[in-house]
């Protein structure tokens, strides 16, 4: 496979630590499933572990003002969001952030939480641990794009449900929500008084131009019952580092989730913290030569997935996944059909719907061409043996 110029040499994850490549070693898979990149991280955060590293002791760390205001001013810059430099609560990983959430709701006697499938599984799946009841909806397919159905979100809502968890943009579905649609859904969380927490750790990988707008961002109200969980980890390609972020403006609501955080998941990984300040501080000319390669496979993937029988997507606004409509190809087990003729993607039962599967495409293009190839093979091969 060819080196790309843009992202260092093509490096073999096969014989390294990766969840994703270890599941299909010695197997003729490709993975495309789990949601990292295969690229070398940017060599601005490569040097900043290695110099932390050096020092050679590694003990807890304490707080970094400088990373403080690097956020600062990145929320302000992408987002237009004027937030201040202490309500952000450095947390070692988005899901610990969800759950964190949710523990708070649980804490304020309101045990369930609401969310929009499809989504990532971890929107859904801790809720049962904490003994909270999960309510879903499902987001609508709406000729090329998705929306929120608010309606549909109303009819499930009971005085129990204390948190909405929000995904913006939207994994797996790659929906960027607009302000109308992020009002509409902050009044009605008004409406019934519940926490949002939002996870938009995908927020800096939108491939379409359009921009994050931050929920807690709309207006005083939106900001003051909302968690916002932000990470270096999706867009600089750094996730095994567990480093995240929590932006509460809210005292009482930061102060509960600082305390529920110091007793339940602890500190922040210290190299995680580097890289993130590598990240905010050197990281953006990388990030945008990533946007357009990923762009580029996107695109790829949209002009090829829809010239091929009985598989179609959506475009994907932002993050490395597409969504991939399996739905006439009429399979019990579509994630293992495609298994089968070598591809590994991650199943749409997890998200909550079955009729899909979801493709990573944060990867070299000649390796993405080849999947193409192969997913194509097993369509053509699924339509002839329908049609038998
Ligand atoms: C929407 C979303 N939230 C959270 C995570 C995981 O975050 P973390 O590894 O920081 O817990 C992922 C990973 O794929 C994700 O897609």
């Amino acid at each position: 496979m060819k080196t790309d110029e843009l992202f260092g040499p093509d490096i073999d994850r096969s014989e390294s630590d990766s969840i994703k490549w270890k599941r299909y070693k010695e197997k003729d898979i490709l993975p495309m499933w789990v949601a990292d990149m295969d690229f070398q991280v940017a060599p601005e955060i490569l040097e900043a572990i290695k110099q932390r590293v050096d020092h050679g002791v590694l003990g807890y760390g304490s707080d970094n003002p400088e990373l403080r205001q690097l956020i600062v001013k990145h929320c302000q810059h992408h987002y237009d969001w004027a937030i201040e430099p202490e309500w952000i609560v450095f947390t070692p990983g988005v899901v610990k952030g969800l759950n964190l959430a949710r523990a708070i709701s649980v804490n304020k006697g309101r045990p369930a939480d609401i969310t929009a499938l499809p989504v990532y599984p971890h929107l859904v799946r801790h809720a049962p641990i904490l003994k909270m009841d999960n309510h879903q909806f499902y987001a609508k397919a709406n000729g090329d794009s998705w929306s929120l159905d608010l309606q549909a979100m109303e009819k499930i809502l009971n005085p129990e449900v204390g948190v909405m968890l929000l995904c913006n943009p939207h994994n797996p579905i790659g929906k960027v929500y607009s302000h109308k649609e992020l009002e509409a859904l902050a009044k009605l969380c008004k409406k019934y008084d519940l926490l949002i927490c939002s996870d938009d750790i995908h927020c800096d990988l939108i491939l379409n131009g359009k921009k994050h707008i931050p929920i807690a961002s709309l207006n005083d109200d939106a900001a003051q019952r909302s968690i916002t969980l932000m990470a270096p980890s999706k867009t600089f390609n750094v996730p095994g580092l567990d480093m995240a972020f929590a932006i509460i403006p809210n005292i009482k609501l930061r102060t509960q989730y600082s305390k529920l955080m110091d007793g339940l998941v602890g500190h922040v990984n210290i190299l995680g913290m580097h890289a993130a300040q590598a990240a905010f501080q050197y990281g953006e000319p990388w990030r945008l030569k990533l946007i357009e390669y990923l762009k580029g496979n996107h695109d790829l993937i949209m002009h090829r997935i829809n010239t091929m029988p009985g598989i179609s997507m959506r475009e994907a606004e932002a993050t490395y996944l597409a969504w991939l409509d399996v739905s006439k190809l009429q399979l019990d087990n579509p994630q293992r059909y495609f298994e089968t003729f070598g591809i590994g993607m991650s199943s749409g039962s997890e998200f909550g719907d079955n009729d899909y599967v979801r493709l990573n495409f944060g990867c070299q293009r000649p390796l993405l061409n080849e999947a193409l190839n192969r997913i194509e093979q097993a369509v053509v091969a699924r339509i002839d043996a329908l049609s038998e």
